[in-house]
C-alpha cells in the first residue's frame, strides 16, 4: 500500500516571515496520516528544518548539482542539501528544464548524485500544451521517464511527479480521464523497467493547479498518490485543505 504524499514547492517565494506558515500547518495537522514535504528556497532550508523539528514535515531542496563540490558558482550539491537537513530534492521541474536548459540526461545525473547523498528524489516530468494537442503526451512521458530516471532506485527513495506544463500556475487542469491515463501509463512503465515490486511501490504525484477545491477529484483518480503543489502550498490554510483531501 503506497502512503499518500503532499509535497509543496515554494519555488522562488518566501522570506523568513513565510516560516510562520509552518507553525500554522503544525496547528492544522498535528498528526497527519500522510507524508508531508515542503521545498522552500535554499535560503530557508535550515530554518525550516528547525521550525519543523517537532512535526512530521520533511524539507526538500528544489534542485541540486550533479557534482559533490567544485567550481560551480551559485549551485548547491546534494551533500550540501543533506547537511542542511533536507530529506528530499525536487529534480527536473519544468521551470528548471526551461529556465536552465536542463535535459533528461542532466536530471538523471542529478538524481544519481542525490540518491548517493541519501536524499529522496521527486523527479518531474510532463508535456507542453503543443505536445498535448499533437497527441504526443504518452510518447513524451515515455522519453522523459527513460531518460531522467537512474537505472538503480527504490520505491522508498524515488517519487515521480507528473506535471503537465500547461497546467502549472494557470488554473487549468487536464480532465480526470487524462490524468488517469498518464498516471496508469507511468505505472506500467515503472513496472516494466523496475519490476512489479519496485514499480508498484513508487509514488506518482500529480502537479499543476491543485487546490483544495479540485483535490478531492484528483486524488480519486487511479495511481494518483498525492500532489506536488506550487502556489497553494504557500498558505497553510490552502495546503491543509489539500492534505485533508488525501
Ligand atoms: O511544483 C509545483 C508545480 O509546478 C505546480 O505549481 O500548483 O502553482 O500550479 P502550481
Amino acid at each position: 500500500m503506497r502512503r499518500k504524499l503532499a509535497a509543496g514547492n515554494w519555488k522562488m517565494n518566501g522570506l523568513s516571515a513565510q516560516l510562520a506558515e509552518i507553525d500554522a500547518l503544525r496547528t492544522a495537522h498535528p498528526d497527519p496520516s500522510v507524508d508531508l514535504v515542503i521545498a522552500p528556497p535554499a535560503t530557508l532550508i535550515s530554518a525550516m528544518v528547525v521550525s519543523a523539528a517537532d512535526h512530521p514535515l520533511q524539507v526538500a531542496g528544489q534542485d541540486c548539482h550533479a557534482s559533490e563540490s567544485g567550481p560551480h558558482t551559485g549551485d548547491i550539491s546534494a551533500p550540501m542539501l543533506k547537511d542542511a537537513g533536507a530529506s528530499h530534492v525536487i529534480l527536473g521541474h519544468s521551470e528548471r528544464r526551461t529556465d536552465h536548459g536542463e535535459d533528461d540526461e542532466d536530471v538523471r545525473a542529478k538524481a544519481r548524485a542525490a540518491l548517493a547523498a541519501d536524499l529522496k528524489v521527486i523527479i518531474c516530468i510532463g508535456e507542453s500544451l503543443e505536445e498535448r494537442e499533437a497527441a504526443n503526451t504518452l510518447e513524451i512521458i515515455a522519453g522523459q521517464l527513460a531518460g531522467s530516471l537512474p537505472d538503480i532506485l527504490t520505491a522508498e527513495n524515488t517519487v515521480i511527479a507528473y506535471e503537465p506544463i500547461w497546467a502549472i500556475g494557470t488554473g487549468k487542469i487536464p480532465t480526470l480521464d487524462q490524468i488517469g491515463e498518464v498516471h496508469d501509463y507511468i505505472r506500467s512503465k515503472l513496472e516494466a523497467r523496475y519490476g512489479a515490486g519496485v514499480g508498484r511501490g513508487i509514488r506518482i504525484l500529480y502537479g499543476g493547479s491543485v487546490k483544495p477545491s479540485n483535490a478531492d477529484d484528483i486524488f480519486a483518480v487511479s495511481n494518483v498518490d498525492g500532489a506536488l503543489v506550487g502556489g497553494a502550498s504557500l498558505k497553510a490554510a490552502d495546503f491543509s485543505g489539500i492534505i485533508t483531501a488525501l
